[in-house]
């Protein structure tokens, strides 16, 4: 089903949208995101052993030039590197476009930040929703014991901008702790 321009309809659940025109899936295993986590050592024992699934997400990504709406459904697996928790790459947007997260399973947490430094966390739980305006980067960090599952949906002016996240990371990261998970700069 689903060109751009037809209607259509579908459950939501992780699978469920690779029946619609244009929806690709795709894998991010520790190799390909190594360097965003803080402790190297645990990242380079981890990967000696094997190569983890940290999320994956199935998407259709419509051309930047066009108007309109680009979606996606997310999971993160649950676990951690070196204490800190299972999490999306992050990314800021290029060019003027908002994105809604609805929250559909799991425990999260919303890492926000401004190119000139500005900072937010929000809570991210089945049934929430989560809006970043332009300018805000953002990670989703599954903090629970089963996976965390979102829909996103952003404007398709959006191109992703993934290199600022990998040079400079995020203000503070979120690590397990014996009362649960916590929020470190
Ligand atoms: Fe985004």
């Amino acid at each position: 089903v689903g060109l751009a321009t037809d209607p259509f309809n579908v459950a939501l659940g992780m699978g469920a949208l690779q029946s619609i025109d244009g929806v690709s899936d795709t894998v991010r295993r520790l190799s390909d995101m190594q360097g965003l986590f803080a402790d190297q050592e645990a990242v380079a024992a981890i990967l000696a052993e094997g190569d983890p699934v940290i999320y994956e997400f199935s998407a259709r990504q419509n051309p930047s030039s066009d108007k309109s709406l680009s979606f996606g459904l997310t999971r993160i697996r649950s676990g951690t590197i070196g204490g800190e928790y299972y999490m999306t790459r992050g990314h800021f947007h290029r060019g003027k476009g908002d994105e809604v997260y609805v929250t559909l399973n799991g425990q999260g947490v919303l890492l926000l930040q401004t190119r000139d430094g500005q900072r937010r966390e929000t809570t991210m739980a089945a049934g929430t929703l989560s809006y970043v305006p332009t300018g805000w980067g953002h990670r989703a960090v599954n903090v629970g014991s089963d996976g965390l599952v979102f829909l996103s949906v952003w404007s398709g002016a959006v191109d992703h901008d993934y290199e600022t996240i990998a040079r400079r990371g995020f203000p503070r990261r979120v690590i397990s702790a014996p009362d649960g998970p916590v929020v470190v700069t």
